[in-house]
């Protein structure tokens, strides 16, 4: 029988193939709301010409791409368990000789290189076992060699919460509750979960961005139309009255952000953290 991290390892594979065209065509490569913290991840990762660098859950290669324009002649990994996010960034980074994207799982992938730096934009959260990957990482990682993530603040990112807590509340199941997406989103649990793995020098830096996704109908039906195909079940299995119920309680929560102009001006709080093997 699969366990229960394997069935939601799969889940993410499926829903990444899903999404991953229009993850890259309407947030990564437009850098906008979170994904301008990338500038400030490759910074504080300090990328030098000729190192051997990693982008673990490299995605549609947006940090990816970033890295090679710093390393020089050095070479460039990047890891993703998604083949279809792994094709777009194959076309959108182009052939070169120094980079090598790699299918793989972060847990067990296993590399016969070390790394001078490695770095991970946006995808601790979904690690089941993220304790396993970050000393599978270690592993791979040179002496003093720094590691460098981002991930999603636990509050004020209104964004996903404006929707996801009264998608809760009328549907319960709405998200799988393994694993707790929010689990990092804290300077201490993040860091904790570093030093757990036995790693130095963790640093953890809380940076704000923010983010506008129009009118509260852009930002509505625009949410509805990017769905990945389980919640996008799980959306459509309710009934008129409920999905009116659900439309204002995100309307409700989103009023506080809405500015004159009906527009809607979201903040957004990331983490940033280092850390040395
Ligand atoms: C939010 S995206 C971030 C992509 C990229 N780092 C960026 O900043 O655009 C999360 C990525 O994590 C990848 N991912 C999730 N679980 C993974 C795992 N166990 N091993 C490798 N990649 C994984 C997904 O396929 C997806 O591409």
């Amino acid at each position: 029988m699969k366990s229960k991290a394997t069935k939601y390892k799969q889940r993410i594979i499926n829903i990444w193939n899903e999404v991953a065209p229009f993850y890259h065509n309407r947030w990564a490569k437009n850098e906008i709301g979170p994904f301008s913290v990338t500038n400030s991840l490759i910074k504080s990762a300090r990328i030098k010409s000729g190192y051997t660098v990693l982008d673990l859950a490299c995605g549609t290669g947006l940090v990816t791409k970033k890295i090679l324009t710093r390393v020089g002649r050095g070479q460039v990994y990047g890891v993703d368990s998604s083949k279809s996010a792994l094709d777009i960034a194959r076309k959108w980074v182009g052939k070169k000789q120094n980079i090598h994207f790699i299918l793989g799982d972060a847990e067990t992938i296993q590399f016969d290189t070390k790394f001078d730096t490695i770095t991970c934009q946006y995808a601790l959260f979904f690690f089941p076992n993220a304790q396993k990957v970050l000393k599978n990482m270690k592993k791979f990682l040179k002496k003093n060699g720094i590691i460098a993530m981002s991930v999603h603040g636990k509050f004020n990112v209104p964004y996903f919460d404006s929707i996801l807590k009264p998608a809760r509340k009328i549907i319960p199941d709405y998200l799988p509750k393994y694993p707790d997406m929010d689990r990092f989103g804290t300077k201490d649990t993040f860091k904790d979960v570093f030093v757990k793995a036995g790693y130095d020098r963790v640093v953890v830096k809380k940076l704000l961005f923010r983010y506008s996704p129009g009118t509260f109908s852009d930002y509505w039906n625009n949410y509805k139309k990017y769905l990945s195909k389980p919640l996008k079940e799980k959306f459509n299995a309710l009934n008129k009255f409920q999905k009116a119920n659900l439309q204002e309680m995100v309307k409700d929560n989103t009023l506080q952000y809405t500015k004159k102009n009906g527009k809607i001006d979201f903040p957004w709080e990331i983490l940033l953290l280092t850390a040395r093997s």
